[in-house]
């Protein structure tokens, strides 16, 4: 296994440019489901993922091919209908096989995910939605058992705004009969993209980006070329190393509307950051200023950037107050960052940073994809060399963030162990 060294206090300089968002590529490669021919796909990053959805979707048939760095995707030979175990429980998005599969074949087997790292995260309001669109579900030996002659377009409410929720159904809802309406649906960048995708494969997609989204349901779809959009985490965590290394980065290929709600707390930290059409540029600040954040669905504070600001937190003047919203376990990186010296206090969803100016490099332990990014910025701010071990959680959703932040100057490396 890989881990990661960091020996720390280096500003970063330079220019990054930003890959593919993971959370909209995930999604779009399962719509490719959706009909046969084949679909373009460019801007898919290279990450673990990207490489289990993929498993997953050749497990049911679909052929990939790679040219140039352009993806691929034919479904003409579909022939399983089933996402299993092995492959679901190693990442939960695998549930957006379910409502492309119900759509194109009328039926699916999917594993349940089961328990993550972050948090319960259940999947009823995607099987409500489902049913009230006339799928029949079943729970069998750990499995949800779906079938549908043919769905039905249907009025759904969400209690919660889900992302992968608010694209499953929409998928579901492109080739069913009548007029679906999504309410209190996700409004993140990702779940247009995958509109935006859906649209060109012909769907009737109207409102995704609001909490009302409309899909009128559609006879036949054909295959696409599309682009997916820039990773606004990733774009976020490299803004943030920036601050927490009182750097200057050019970070490129930035879709800055996206990143607003991340924007506006690191410039009240006192750093600058400028707009120059795609791109922005960072300048960390010598004092960084204490921030209360509290994590909401989009247009709100990403829960995806929670940990990695507060790893900015720690070594701030003052204190602030971190409040995690979308997920009850989100804070499993609090201990690690504790080992660095930070001084934190959890009561409940909420975690009270008290900075200390500086973080002293230690062993550490990744615990999930976001915690692990928290610990390489508190590894480039901290004082002496920070081991990090069980990387493989970066590597699920971050292409290359260690050699992008070597390629920025930062001392950092891999070695096995
Ligand atoms: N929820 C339910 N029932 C459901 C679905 C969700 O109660 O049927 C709850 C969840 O437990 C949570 C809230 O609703 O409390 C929101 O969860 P959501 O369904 O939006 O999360 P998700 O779709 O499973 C996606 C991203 C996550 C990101 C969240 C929130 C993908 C593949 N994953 O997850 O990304 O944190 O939205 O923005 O899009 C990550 O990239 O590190 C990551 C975890």
């Amino acid at each position: 296994m890989d881990k990661i060294i960091i020996e720390g206090g280096t500003p970063l300089a330079g220019a990054v440019t930003v890959s593919g968002a993971k959370n909209a590529a995930l999604p779009i490669l399962c719509s490719c489901l959706l009909t046969g021919g084949s679909h373009t796909l460019h801007n898919i990053p290279a990450l673990r993922d990207i490489r289990t959805i993929q498993e997953i979707l050749a497990n049911l048939g679909v052929a990939f091919e790679v040219h140039e760095g352009v993806l691929t995707v034919n479904s003409d030979n579909l022939h399983g209908d089933t996402a299993p175990y092995q492959l679901v429980k190693t990442m939960r998005a695998s549930v957006l096989v379910l409502g492309p599969l119900l759509s194109r074949l009328g039926k699916a087997r999917i594993s349940l995910p089961g328990g993550c790292a972050i948090g319960a995260r259940p999947i009823d309001l995607h099987l409500k939605g489902l049913s009230a669109m006339g799928a029949r579900i079943s729970l069998e030996h750990g499995y949800v058992v779906a079938s549908a002659d043919k769905l039905r377009g249907a009025d759904i409410f969400f209690d919660i705004p889900t992302v992968t929720g608010t694209e499953n159904l929409m998928m579901a809802a492109v080739t069913a009969e009548g007029r679906t309406n999504l309410r209190n649906a996700a409004k993140e960048p990702e779940v247009v993209d995958l509109a935006a995708m859906l649209n060109g494969m012909g769907a009737h997609i109207e409102g995704a980006g609001t909490d009302t989204v409309t899909i009128t349901g559609v006879k036949d779809l054909h295959p696409v070329t599309h682009t997916i959009i820039a990773d606004r985490i990733e774009a976020g965590t490299f803004l943030t190393a920036a601050a927490i290394t009182k750097g200057n980065v050019r970070i490129q290929g930035c879709r800055v509307d996206d990143l607003e709600a991340i924007i506006e707390k690191l410039l009240d930290t006192g750093m600058e950051i400028r707009r120059e059409g795609a791109d922005l540029v960072a300048q960390g600040n010598d004092s960084i200023k204490s921030v209360d954040i509290k994590t909401m669905p989009f247009p709100g504070f990403p829960t995806d950037m929670q940990a990695q600001f507060m790893a900015l937190m720690c070594i701030a003047d003052g204190w602030s107050m971190i409040r995690e919203t979308i997920f009850e376990n989100r804070f499993m990186h609090v201990s690690e960052l504790q080992r660095m010296g930070a001084d934190i206090e959890i009561n409940g969803g909420q975690a009270l940073v008290r900075g200390k100016g500086k973080l002293s490099g230690a062993p550490v332990m990744a615990t999930d994809l976001r915690a692990s990014a928290c610990l390489v910025l508190a590894g480039l701010a901290a004082e002496g060399r920070t081991e990090i071990t069980r990387v493989y959680h970066l590597d699920r959703g971050y292409q290359d963030l260690d050699g992008k932040l070597a390629s920025l100057g930062s001392k950092i490396w891999r070695e096995q162990y």
